[in-house]
């Protein structure tokens, strides 16, 4: 036996295994914890808990490292494309140039969605949020491809999964163009994936949409950027979920809801929400970081802190530079950035976020960077979600060929009340 934990119970000692990760990280094993003591543990919010082993992403939350099939996320940002990361995650390895090439006509051959796809989208009312339409139109695919049945020819998979990365963008820009009553633009085989999407959004019959290749280049990075990060909340509902052995869009379309969230994906919309609240409030940055600090207040500061990350998220670096040389080359000034980086510098400086390690994240500066690209507000999340697929596939993906694979049953402790009669209702007293 490798090393192992004791634990003491009442006296009694157990011998628990001790798993290592291939970058040193230690778990204890108690897969047979309850059945050796009777005990299960207690963890809300699973921050001390792995669900799972996986081979997918690194990140070290205490250096600032992320890696996507041990490569940084920096060299990836600086180098790769969007496209290639994604086959990267999906299928372990970078892609040569043959295999990078099929990858990128099967994503161009599956780019159309089904023309009766179309009556949906435009049934619902002008007002719903593009995550609640994306969500239920990704489900929805279900009903127009099969899903991947149980044994299955990679070259089936490989459908699927381009198909789910294809689709997923273009349903995102005809949600955009319905809900401002535009005509749909269909995607072009002669454009690159973000090129394209840049395209289905922005052209219109009276003005034809100018594709500028720097803007091109810091869409894929703002994709790689958001294409993975491990057990994160939208990824662990996709597992939960697919490990009920739901299918695929149904199992993305919880990611999708999940990541909807404030405290997750729905950050980057929460963090402009609340940078023009400040610009709005002409009161400057102070009461808004008191708010912050404030125990019985609500607020938090949107883009500040992360489960995993207790420096600098790398991503929030990479991000923030971004900004800055697009917002400089578009020569946009634009006054929510002027307090994004006020903010910044006031918090860092603060004892409170000191001494609970807030660091800026990924979102804190992903919704300036979207909005000088013209991406309206409410689509900030849905920008998240087309990045995030490359992701959520490779761990569907990893999770059904586990052999480790359960379905996904937490326990809990009960207590609630204990055994009692039922009364009744001719017995139960009215309340006063
Ligand atoms: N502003 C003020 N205080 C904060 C913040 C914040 N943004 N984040 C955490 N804290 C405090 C929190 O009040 C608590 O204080 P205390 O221990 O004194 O009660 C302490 O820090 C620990 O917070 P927690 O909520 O227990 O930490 P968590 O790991 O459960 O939550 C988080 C992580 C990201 C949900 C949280 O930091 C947060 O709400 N941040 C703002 C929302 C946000 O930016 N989310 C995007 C996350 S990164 C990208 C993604 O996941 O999509």
């Amino acid at each position: 036996m490798g090393e192992t934990a004791k634990l003491i119970i009442d006296g009694k000692s157990y011998e628990l295994p001790i798993v290592t990760g291939s970058e040193g990280e230690k778990a204890i094993d108690i897969t047979k914890l309850r059945q050796a003591t009777g005990m299960v543990t207690m963890d809300p919010g699973f921050a001390n808990t792995a669900s799972c082993k996986s081979q997918i992403t690194f990140v070290d939350g205490e250096k600032g490292i992320l890696q996507y099939r041990g490569i940084q996320i920096e060299q990836l940002a600086e180098q790769s494309t969007f496209v290639e990361t994604a086959y990267l995650l999906i299928n372990g390895e970078l892609p040569n140039q043959t295999e990078l090439n099929r990858f990128s006509v099967l994503l161009n051959d599956h780019s159309l969605v089904h023309e009766d796809m179309r009556a949906f989208f435009e049934k619902f009312p002008r007002s719903a949020h593009p995550m609640g339409i994306l969500s239920s139109m990704v489900n929805a695919l279900r009903a127009f491809y099969p899903e991947i049945p149980e044994r299955t020819e990679e070259e089936e998979v490989n459908i699927t999964v381009t198909r789910l990365l294809s689709k997923v963008r273009t349903m995102a820009a005809i949600s955009y163009k319905i809900s401002r009553g535009h005509k749909l633009v269909y995607p072009r085989h002669d454009l690159s994936y973000p090129a394209n999407f840049l395209n289905m959004m922005f052209d219109t019959p009276v003005r034809p949409y100018l594709i500028d290749e720097d803007l091109v280049s810091a869409l894929n990075k703002f994709w790689i950027m958001h294409a993975d990060h491990e057990q994160n909340c939208s990824t662990a509902a996709l597992r939960l979920v697919g490990s009920a052995k739901a299918n695929l869009y149904a199992a993305i379309s919880a990611g999708i809801c999940a990541l909807w969230g404030p405290l997750h994906g729905g950050a980057n919309q929460a963090v402009l929400e609340m940078l023009n609240q400040i610009y709005e409030s002409g009161r400057g940055i102070a009461p808004f970081i008191a708010r912050a600090k404030d125990r019985n207040d609500s607020f938090r500061l949107m883009g500040f802190g992360h489960r995993v990350y207790k420096t600098y998220d790398p991503r929030a670096k990479i991000m923030k530079e971004m900004c800055d040389r697009i917002l400089n080359k578009m020569s946009i000034n634009d006054p929510l950035l002027d307090i994004a980086l006020n903010l910044e510098e006031a918090a860092l400086k603060d004892q409170y976020f000191i001494d609970h390690n807030l660091y800026p994240n990924l979102d804190f500066y992903s919704g300036i960077f979207l909005r000088s690209l013209g991406i309206p507000t409410n689509m900030f999340t849905v920008m998240f979600a087309i990045g995030r697929l490359p992701g959520w596939i490779s761990h569907w993906q990893e999770s059904i060929e586990d052999p480790d694979w359960k379905i996904h049953r937490p326990r809990q402790i009960y207590n609630g009340l204990t055994k009692r009669d039922y009364i009744p209702l001719d017995k139960r007293r009215e309340s006063n």
